[in-house]
């Protein structure tokens, strides 16, 4: 197999740590986060200087950085709870952070070969998906953050012919970011979730670029 170079922004996180780890043996990985580097999504000059500092271009770029509670806010179980600043913050983090990220990456996307960048979405942002209501915020950023998706993916498919774009759900994972949510949900590891997400990625081929998928590679209503 030939030696892949993978590039994942939130390798410190539950699922993007997994991936990282699993990509090890495919080649080249530069993980990078908030907490090693200094990569702050909601800080689009951090954003613009640790992507500017990297060389050369990747096969699978995947973006693996969210949170569903940030500082004390959690996602609300009703429209009342809705607080402007905390939706803002989720909208900050969720979906202009990978907007921005999208905004800085074209440089590092190969224009000569296929690669593939993922987004980690959630199929909560799926509105046509959306029966039972609640995490308004959240389900709303991730909405956004898929729109995002959806139509960088045709600004990209101008600019690099190979470069596939997706929006992923990766199931209901078992990290920081699920914990106090689960409940007697029943979720997978990371590594598990890493599994199924990379089984994705390798299908992909360029009619899929602008579409929403499932960790299962089945696609997910907008
Ligand atoms: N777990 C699930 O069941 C599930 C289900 C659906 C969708 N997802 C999505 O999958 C993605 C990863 O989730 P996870 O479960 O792996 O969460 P996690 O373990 O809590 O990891 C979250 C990651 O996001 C990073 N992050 C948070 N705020 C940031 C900021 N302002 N700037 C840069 N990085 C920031 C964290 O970096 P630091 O630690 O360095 O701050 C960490 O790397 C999220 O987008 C989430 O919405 C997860």
């Amino acid at each position: 197999m030939t030696e892949e170079r993978t590039l994942i922004i939130g390798a410190s996180g539950g699922i993007g740590s997994a991936l990282a780890e699993m990509s090890q043996a495919r080649g080249e990985v530069i993980g990078l986060s908030r907490r090693a580097d200094g990569l702050d999504l909601t800080d689009e000059a951090s954003i613009e200087r640790v992507l500017g500092g990297l060389a050369g271009t990747f096969d699978r770029i995947l973006v693996t950085t969210g949170a569903l509670q940030i500082g004390e806010a959690g996602p609300e179980k009703t429209i009342r709870a809705l607080d402007p600043a905390d939706m803002a913050a989720q909208f900050a983090l969720n979906a202009i952070g990978p907007a921005l990220v999208l905004k800085h990456l074209l440089p590092l996307v190969p224009r000569d070969r296929r690669s593939v960048v993922a987004v980690l979405s959630a199929r909560v942002g799926s509105i046509g998906d959306n029966h039972i209501g609640g995490w308004i915020s959240y389900r709303a950023a991730k909405a956004a953050v898929n729109q995002v998706l959806r139509t960088s993916a045709i600004e990209y498919g101008r600019l690099r012919k190979q470069a596939i774009l997706v929006a992923l759900h990766p199931g209901t994972v078992q990290t920081d970011l699920t914990g106090p949510y689960l409940g007697r949900h029943k979720a997978v590891t990371p590594p598990e979730a890493a599994a199924n997400l990379i089984r994705v990625i390798d299908g992909l081929t360029p009619e899929d670029s602008g579409h929403f998928f499932d960790w299962a590679g089945k696609p997910v209503p907008w």
